[in-house]
């Protein structure tokens, strides 16, 4: 085993609030243990263009209580090429890099993979990502902020709603998982979560809105995730629409808002946690894993498995949104 003397930190894809906590911890983590910290600015798009300085302890003063990432980030189409992984390369040998710590979720992670197995280089990842959609880990960093802004989002849906006796059909981020959809509609209160993970039959969903939206309730709120399977608030909303055009039906996309925001408390502990695993892991001799958690215990997870694509959502969760929606 090579000693890793200096660490490359990178952010790449979406941003998530809490990515400035790990940045903070992965580099006080690494400077407690004698090692250099190089960030590396727009993720691997500032790799390949050598976007380096080093990170002192006071880089990252102040920041664990900021959204975004300070290092910026970017989705990068040249390092899913050979050339691309090469120059990043040539990148990290001239800049005496000897391993990766790399914040950000399921893209990042499939690039890291790959780069990590052509040039035997050690990576490890932490989970980043307002989606929650990487097997292995219970909680991504940012996911639990991002749950807060959508539940006062809705709160703030709901006062409108019930005034007007609406129907409001809101769109919640997810990229293909409807963690962020279903937890939330349960937070709030929503009447019901249209997931791509459980097929909603049109007849379902209309006679959960015929249940409340008619029967008990003179206002309701749909959560959607956003999804080809789903097809969006504004599918949905059509659909229900054509077929009721009696009801008064609205669509609020919540947009890019979930993801920006100071970082719950939940975030910053967990932030700090894995980005602290991050640099235990490198000195263990780890690469090739994501550092997750799992019961409250860090746990590493191999990269093939975190983005296999496959984390299940809590079924129980469904049902139970089902009952306390009547
Ligand atoms: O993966 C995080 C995420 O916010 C998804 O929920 C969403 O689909 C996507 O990123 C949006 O990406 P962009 O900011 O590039 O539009």
């Amino acid at each position: 085993m090579t000693e890793i003397k200096t660490i490359g930190l990178l952010t790449s894809g979406g941003d998530a609030p809490g990515m400035n906590a790990a940045v903070r911890a992965v580099t006080r983590a690494a400077i407690f243990n004698g090692m250099k910290v190089k960030a590396i600015y727009r993720g691997y798009k500032g790799l390949l263009s050598d976007e380096i300085v080093e990170f002192k302890t006071q880089n990252v003063s102040n920041i664990i209580q900021q959204g975004g990432t300070i290092l910026k980030t970017a989705r990068c189409k040249e390092f899913a090429t050979a050339e691309g992984r090469k120059q990043a390369f040539d990148v990290i040998q001239k800049e005496g890099i000897d391993a990766l710590v790399v914040l950000g979720g399921d893209g990042t992670f499939t690039g890291a993979r790959i780069f990590a197995k052509e040039y035997n280089i050690p990576v490890v990842g932490v989970p980043c990502t307002i989606d929650n959609d990487l097997f292995g880990t219970d909680h991504t960093i940012g996911y639990d902020t991002a749950l807060n802004t959508v539940i006062d989002a809705v709160d703030k849906i709901r006062d409108t709603a019930s005034s007007h006796e609406r129907l409001f059909f809101v769109e919640v981020m997810g990229r293909d998982a409807g963690f962020l959809a279903l937890n939330a509609a349960v937070a709030s209160g929503a009447e019901a979560a249209v997931i791509p993970e459980v097929s909603i039959k049109d007849d379902l969903l209309t006679e959960v809105i015929q249940n409340g939206f008619r029967k008990t309730k003179n206002s309701s709120i749909v959560l959607v995730a956003e999804s080809e399977v789903t097809g969006g608030a504004q599918t949905v909303a059509d659909r229900v629409k054509s077929e009721h055009p009696e009801y008064d039906v609205r669509v609020v996309v919540l947009g890019h808002i979930q993801r920006g925001g100071s970082p719950s408390a939940f975030d910053r502990i967990l932030a700090s946690r894995l980005g602290y695993g991050a640099v235990q892991a490198l000195m263990e001799g780890q690469r090739n894993v994501m550092i997750g958690i799992d019961h409250d215990q860090v746990v590493y997870v191999p990269f093939s498995k975190a983005i296999k694509d496959d984390k299940p959502i809590d079924m129980s969760l469904v049902d139970t949104l089902r009952s306390l929606s009547i």
